[in-house]
Parts: structure tokens; sequence; C-alpha cells
């Protein structure tokens, strides 16, 4: 074992700070592989068949300017997992920028704590920073869709050789961008998105049918441009959010990207029909806050109940150099929060699920997505000045049971979504998948859960020969839908 933390800087931005997340467990690989016949410790269930994919930034030329961990290159890692043998890959998201900057050899793009003055191209919202589509890998139709948090282009990924095939335009009927988080219903084979933008219309919701096409999309009233990150669907809505957390549109005309939190507004929660027009949506307040990612809603009795980890005050803590701000405003501090919408009263309440614990980047078994769910399961977040996810949450909605694990000391892993076993009947019949990095090893391994008991530790690691990077979202697909 060595000493030190083996990984240093090998790609660096023009700002002479050293960055975290270039450094360690955060800094990029620049090899794409495929491996085969890797080292197992226990052994892979049989009946865990599939392909667990993670999507995240990873930088691949020097940056332009200074560096923000959302603006690293989209690379998908992606471990498949068949009859008890496991093969991982990982391979860049080849977006338009991306194959730009290939033939030019160089970033061409600044990031988003610069100026997009001068950038090449952007996104179809006018917002001219580059699309990494970084974000999250959504399955859907047979495809794996790339997204970008700031809404861009999906870029399709096949699921198996992670090779991209192209921009998803849904059978040319997408007109704008689609955001980071789109929501799957499996029962009628839909897709559920919306864009957003600094410039009216601020927000539009669309659905796109079982056949692959737009078959639905309107223009929201929104009171200014706003950062929504997320939405919920249920049976019969989608839920759309309003927070108070957006541009300061003076440092904006400056080409300054700079965040405002209003106290004195609420948030706000849209409920529309899932193919309503849009003087049918009704919002609902709520204290004022910042959402990043919806665990889960779904509809009862006359209520909408939605699941969320919920960022109470979203100012940075620290002040200094911009590297310092930057720092702040990323780190994760959520906390597990309920939404009720009283459909006949128009009324909303809140409580915590969670008060004590810091918890993120949720999943559910996402066969249910938008009906009621009992399991959660959460990364938990470190307290760290960077973003470090420790352990793996289970939240249990009827006994109220928190059941965690933690990776170890200077290990730290990915979202970890619900895998079902082979023929599973339950929420927790089955797996989670998550990569686990070690920080001063700089060594990667998938480690695979049994969903009903977390505590137990690892069933199985599979040791990959080189490290993951820690990133954003992941997604399971089951074998059944690969076909
Ligand atoms: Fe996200």
């Amino acid at each position: 074992m060595r000493e030190q933390p083996t990984a240093v800087a090998t790609v660096m931005d023009e700002s002479g700070e050293p960055n975290p997340y270039l450094l360690g467990v955060h800094a990029p690989v620049h090899e794409q592989i495929t491996a085969v016949n890797l080292k197992v410790i226990g052994e892979i269930p049989r009946d865990l068949n599939g392909v667990y994919l993670r999507n995240g930034p990873n930088a691949r030329y020097p940056m332009k300017g200074r560096y923000h961990w959302f603006d690293g290159d989209g690379m998908v890692h992606a471990m498949h997992f068949e009859n008890g043998r496991a093969r991982y890959r990982n391979r860049y998201v080849r977006t338009r920028a991306f194959e730009a900057e290939s033939a030019a050899g160089e970033s061409l793009w600044t990031g988003v704590m610069e100026s997009p003055k001068g950038n090449p191209f952007g996104n179809t919202r006018g917002l001219n920073l580059k699309d990494s589509a970084n974000t999250d890998v959504i399955f859907h139709r047979g495809k794996v869709l790339a997204t970008w948090y700031l809404c861009g282009s999906p870029y399709s990924l096949d699921p198996l050789s992670l090779e991209t095939l192209g921009v998803e335009n849904f059978l040319n009927t997408l007109t704008g961008d689609v955001m980071a988080h789109p929501k799957v219903d499996e029962r009628t084979g839909e897709l559920f998105w919306f864009d957003y933008g600094p410039r009216e219309p601020y927000l539009r919701y669309g659905v796109v049918g079982a056949g692959g096409a737009v078959e639905h999309c309107v223009e929201l009233d929104l009171p200014g441009a706003r950062l929504p990150h997320d939405m919920a669907i249920t049976e019969n809505h989608a839920i759309l959010m309003d927070l108070p957390l957006f541009q300061d549109l003076d440092a904006a005309r400056q080409g300054r990207h700079k965040l405002t939190f209003d106290r004195e507004l609420p948030s706000r929660f849209g409920v529309i029909p899932r193919r309503g027009l849009a003087h049918e949506i009704r919002w609902f307040e709520a204290r004022p806050c910042y959402i990043y990612h919806v665990v889960n809603a779904w509809e009862y009795g006359d209520e909408i109940v939605m699941d969320v980890c919920r960022v109470s005050r979203p100012v940075p803590r620290g002040t200094g150099s911009p590297l310092t701000r930057m720092l702040s405003y990323l780190k994760l501090d959520a906390r597990m929060y309920r939404y009720r919408f009283d459909l006949r009263t128009g009324r909303t309440s809140e409580e915590f699920v969670d008060e004590d614990h810091n918890t993120e980047f949720p999943s559910i078994d996402a066969r249910k997505t938008g009906n009621i769910t009992r399991y959660a399961y959460n990364v938990s977040v470190k307290d760290a000045d960077v973003n470090l996810f420790d352990g793996l949450v289970r939240y249990d909605n009827v006994t109220g049971e928190r059941q965690a694990y933690h990776f170890g000391e200077h290990r730290y892993g990915s979202e970890a979504p619900f895998a079902p076993r082979d023929g599973a009947t339950g929420e927790d019949d089955g797996y989670l998948v998550t990569f686990v990095t070690d920080e001063r090893e700089g060594t990667s391994e998938v480690q695979i859960l049994s969903a009903a008991d977390l505590a137990a530790g690892p069933i199985a690691r599979v040791l990959i020969p080189q490290r993951v990077p820690l990133g954003f979202h992941a997604t399971w697909v089951r074998s059944d839908q690969l076909r």
C-alpha cells in the first residue's frame, strides 16, 4: 500500500489553484478500456443480469479558464453482468463539442466559471456552454440517453458497447433541449421531460410517447428564469418546480455566473396532468429551498406525495477565492423530505423524513416510478469540503427504518440504483450495485449488495483494472430490457 494519494492532477485548469475535482478520486482517466475475466472476491449472483451504467465528468484536455465539477467531458462507465460473470467498459460520450475538441486537439470551450463569450456553440436555448452530456444516463426504448444538467441534446448510446449513436431527436420531433433527469414510465413507455433557459419561454414541459416521438409539449409561465434540476411523475400527473434559487441577472449581463437565493419567495410546485395544457397547471406553495433530486412521487387519495432530497439553505458558506466559493456552492447538504399536495384544498404540507443525515442521489425500483414505493436507496454524503459518497442508505417508508452501509475509510461510491434479481417480486428483492474507489490505493471495484440487507456489506466485489473517478448519476438496465 502506498502512503500518499496516488492520483495527481493530470489535467489542470488556468486558475493556478489545485482543484480537488481534478485530483485524487475525482481525477479524470485517459484510457477507454474493455476488461473481461475480472477478479471477483465473493461470488457474483447468477440472478443478477443486466448492466450498471454511470455517467460523470472526465476532462479530456486542460481547461480554458477555471474548471468546475460540472464541466468535464461525459464519460460512461459500465459493468455488464451475465450468468455470474462481469465485464467492464468505459467510453466518452462523443458529443458534437467533444468531436470538435478532438479535431482541434485542445479545449475550445470555457466552463461555467467563466464567461461563455467566444465559445464555438452551445445548446438550442442559446446558452453558449459546452454540452458535455455528462450528468445522467436514462434507459428508454432500447437505448441509453446521456443528458446534461443545464439542458442539452440527449445523446443516444448503445447500452453494451457504449458507442455514441448520435443526438436523440425523437424521430425529428424534438425542437429544443432536454434537462438532466427525464422520467420514464415503464408501464406506458413514455418519457417525460422539461427544458428551461435564461429567456422565454422559461420552462417547457413535454412527453415522448411509446412510439418514440414527442407527442406533447407546452410552454409554462414562470415569473423569471429558474434553475430546475429534476421533476416527478405520478400515475396521472407531472410535477415541475419553481424554486427561489436563480441566476443573478445583473451578473449574467456581465457574463458572470452567480446564483441568488431569495428566502422571501416560496418554493412552488406545479402539478399538471400528464398531457395537460399550460392553464391546467396548479401551483402549490411551500417553504423556500432548493432541490436537486426527487426520490419518487405518487397519488394517494386526493393527495400527491413527493419525496425529495431537500436543501434548506442553498447558499455558499465560504467566501474567498472563486475556487472556494465554487466548492462551497457545490457541496451537497440535503435531507430526505416529504411534500403532500392536497388536490382538493390546494394546500401543501411538508415534513422531514430524516432530519439528521445528509443523503442524496436517491434511487428506487425504477419499475415503480410514479407509483407508491416503500424503499429509497440514497448515498450518504461525507462531511468534507468536496462531495464524497461514503456509504449507502436505505429508507423504509413503512417501518421508518434506516439501514446504512459505510464503504470504509478513504473509500467512496456512486449512485446505486436498485437492480432486481431475475424474477424479483418486491422492491428490495435484488441488489444495489455501485463503483467504489479507494482514495489511497487509486483502485476501483464494483460492489454488489443485497438490497434487503445493506448492512451486511458486499456479496461480491469485482476488481477493475483502472480507477473509476467519482461521478454523477447511474442507472440499471435489466437483461430483459436489453433484448
Ligand atoms: Fe442530478
